[in-house]
């Protein structure tokens, strides 16, 4: 039997997504971003994002489609993020889809999109060995997970117990005088600066906080510290270098997230370890989780930059992940469900 043909839809957030895939191939993944409408508001405005959705998806939609070279009618079914995410901009996707599936007359599969950021490897690096510990790191969300089957199986250990850790990027950004979004800035920033110039906090890493929170994260501290120690400077009139603070910063958080993941791993004996999300495009990040990682005796499988931020080849990649369980497709009536939870792959 051929492998599935599957088209993905994404519009959780800021990106419009279109992928088109066929087993673990990627044929297409065209994406438009209302990101730069966003940038003076300094974050992600829900009613210019859905507007922005409503007029990126069919022209992004038949882009996909020409890229790809496949007819519409060979598809084997339509995926769809159904959450998390914006209601409103989630809306715009799952109604794109259900036409098309409906016009096509092909099954539906309302997926999450969490899941989605762990499928999109396999694009890169064929199937997974299971089972496989993952860091999912994006601008909504920092889980811990243990997946014993990404689209039947999949555990969270542990996950941020206040901001996530690309909000912590966008708001540190901010206090810096850096534009939004603040993780591509700061991880060019950091290129030039000095990790160790100033000391920050690592969240939930104290041994009373271990006992409850071993596999937890915690960012919100490490956000008003740099603050704080900003506001200090500038009050005593002390010149500082931007970019020692933003390397500084940056040692915090992929110190204490990678600290976290291989001590999962060697608590659950995983072997196998991925990233996902849009924090994982971190050059710090991925180079100290393959550092430490590669000591721990654990292969990690890093999907490139591209693929890590939010894209339709990643929903179009698990969509394939979920016929090939043979799960049944969703109903024609499902509705987006902006708080989805990652056990939750199919709706
Ligand atoms: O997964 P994603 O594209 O969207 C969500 O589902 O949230 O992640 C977006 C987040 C933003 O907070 C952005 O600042 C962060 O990913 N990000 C980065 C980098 N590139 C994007 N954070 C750190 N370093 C980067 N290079
Ligand atoms: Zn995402």
């Amino acid at each position: 039997m051929s492998e599935p043909l599957i088209l993905g839809i994404e519009s959780s957030c800021d990106e419009t997504g279109v992928g088109i895939v066929r087993g673990n191939d990627l044929l297409a993944n065209e994406v438009a971003s209302s990101m730069e409408q966003h940038v003076r508001f300094g974050g992600v405005v829900p009613e210019v994002a859905s507007r922005a959705h409503l007029e990126a998806i069919v022209p992004v939609l038949e882009k996909a489609t020409a890229t790809a070279g496949v007819d519409l009618s060979e598809l084997d079914g339509v995926a769809v993020t159904a959450g998390p995410g914006l209601a409103g901009a989630l809306v715009v996707g799952l109604s794109a889809a259900k036409a098309l599936a409906s016009w096509l007359n092909k099954p539906l599969y309302g997926v999450n999109h969490l899941a989605g950021h762990v499928a999109v490897d396999l694009l890169e690096h064929g199937d997974l060995p299971m089972p496989c510990g993952a860091l999912l790191v994006s601008g909504g969300h920092t889980s811990l997970l243990r997946v014993n089957g990404i689209a039947t199986d999949i555990i969270e250990i542990g996950s941020t117990i206040d901001d996530a850790a690309g909000e912590a990027y966008d708001k540190v950004a901010r206090v810096l005088g850096l534009p939004y979004p603040g993780g591509p800035v700061i991880d060019k920033a950091a290129a030039q600066g000095d990790p160790k110039a100033i000391r920050f906090p690592r969240g939930l890493t104290a041994r009373h906080d271990m006992a409850k929170h071993r596999f937890d994260y915690s960012f919100s501290g490490l956000k008003t510290a740099v603050s704080r120690w900003v506001e200090t400077q500038q009050r005593d009139g002390i010149e500082f270098r931007v970019e020692d603070v933003a390397a500084s910063f940056q040692e915090a958080v992929a110190d204490v997230l990678t600290a976290k993941a291989v001590d999962m791993c060697q608590e659950y004996g995983l072997k196998h370890f991925l990233i996902g999300g849009g924090v994982a495009a971190n050059s710090r990040l991925r180079t100290l989780l393959a550092q430490r990682m590669e000591a721990a005796g654990v292969e990690l499988r890093r999907p490139r930059p591209g693929l890590c931020t939010d894209n339709g080849a990643m929903i179009a990649a698990l969509g394939v992940q979920v016929v090939k369980a043979g799960l049944p497709p969703s109903a024609m009536d499902i509705s987006a469900d902006s708080g989805l939870p990652i056990e939750k792959v199919l709706v």
